[in-house]
């Protein structure tokens, strides 16, 4: 009996015997050192997840404080009821290592401006620098930069580094032809009544109370192409000029976006975030208020912006000039877009003020919503 025992464990050796009193010990210890191992696991497992949103702000431009919260607002209306909003991080729209002083270029036919670069990536220097023109009919650029209006139209010029070919940044070029400036405008005219923009008569969009609404609900066709509505960049240059005035520098970031640009920008968020953070500040093509030619976006498209003191003249006076802070904090739910304190919409002076007074973000004020069929 007991050599069949042996033979079943141990056929050279017989067994211990070990007391009750030790066995129990070694159950306890056992299980002591199973419990340390599943909190162990606990505790990898929640520093994994913690860890998340830093990998999403690694992935953004490289530059300033990116923010990831989530909020629950309420509201009155059924169709908004609890509506959960998480805003991840910045919008910028260039993403390598160089930094310039502007992003956007508006000049005449025959005119002349030069981005000056500030920052270069890693290893590269002003001899690497290789410009670009996409469409040298509308604008061309020289070895340092030197671009100039050829015709009428948009088109994007790329500085890229001759180090690494990754490393390039896009400037959009808007060429006007009309030959009217506004450099010798009068500085006491700037904050006269700002009129109401223009109502543009092309199928497919939709005005709310004589507004022009492109948000997540309303969208615009792609062959819609306005440019940027000239009264629009007259009153931001009123705008800028009276910031200058008290030494605060608001320049254009980004202005007018066509359907194919908006697409551009919209996939490459995409690809970077995931489609769901994505929509929360990126729209989809066919969907931005950019489109429209009554928005810009101004200086550095980045959660920093919101703290600087420019920012904070520009949400206490671009009524004055007729632009609203379309992207207001804790609007999210109207809207559907995080807070964007750079994104600035035409509306004439008369709206822009009433919304500056009340408070109301345009969507609240008009009654309507913003969100995706899909
Ligand atoms: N960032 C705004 C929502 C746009 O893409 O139009
Ligand atoms: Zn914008």
């Amino acid at each position: 009996m007991d050599n069949n025992r042996y033979d079943r464990y141990d056929s050279h050796r017989p067994r211990k015997r070990v007391s009750r009193k030790t066995l129990r010990r070694r159950q306890l210890t056992a299980l002591f050192i199973i419990a340390l191992l599943v909190l162990l696991l606990i505790l990898l497992i929640a520093h994994a997840c913690s860890g998340k949103p830093k990998k999403e702000e690694k992935g953004k431009v490289g530059k300033a404080t990116t923010t990831t919260t989530t909020a629950v607002v309420t509201n009155t209306d059924p169709a908004i009821t609890t509506t959960t909003v998480t805003t991840t991080s910045a919008d910028p729209v260039n993403k390598s290592d160089f930094k310039l002083d502007k992003y956007s270029v508006f000049i005449e036919v025959g005119e002349t401006d030069t981005p000056m670069v500030q920052q270069y990536p890693d290893g590269a220097s002003e001899a690497d620098e290789r410009w670009s023109s996409g469409d040298n009919t509308i604008a061309t650029v020289d070895d340092y930069g030197h671009i100039k209006g050829v015709s009428p139209g948009t088109c994007y010029v790329t500085l890229r580094s001759a180090q690494d070919a990754n490393q390039e940044v896009m400037i959009k070029v808007t060429v006007r032809g009309d030959g009217t400036t506004n450099d010798t405008a009068s500085p006491q005219s700037n904050r006269t009544e700002a009129p109401e923009p223009p109502v543009y008569d092309a199928e497919g969009l939709t005005y709310v109370q004589g507004v022009l609404i492109a948000n997540k609900s309303y969208s615009l066709p792609s062959t819609f192409e306005p440019g940027l509505e000239p009264l629009v960049y007259e009153q931001f240059q009123k705008l800028s000029s009276d910031a200058a005035k008290e030494d605060l520098k608001i320049y254009v970031g980004s202005g007018y976006r066509s359907y194919s640009d908006q697409e551009k920008i919209y996939d490459n968020y995409v690809q970077q975030d995931g489609k769901e953070a994505a929509d929360t500040y990126s729209a989809r093509p066919g969907y931005s208020e950019h489109q429209t030619g009554l928005v810009i976006d101004v200086n550095t498209i980045d959660d920093a912006f919101g703290y600087t003191p420019e920012a904070a003249w520009l949400a206490e006076h671009a009524h004055e000039y007729g632009f609203i802070i379309r992207y207001p904090q804790g609007k999210e739910a109207y809207t559907g877009y995080k807070y964007e304190p750079w994104h600035i919409r035409y509306v004439g002076s008369k709206l822009a003020t009433k919304l500056y007074n009340s408070g109301q973000c345009l969507e609240e004020y008009l009654g309507i919503k913003s969100e995706y069929k899909e």
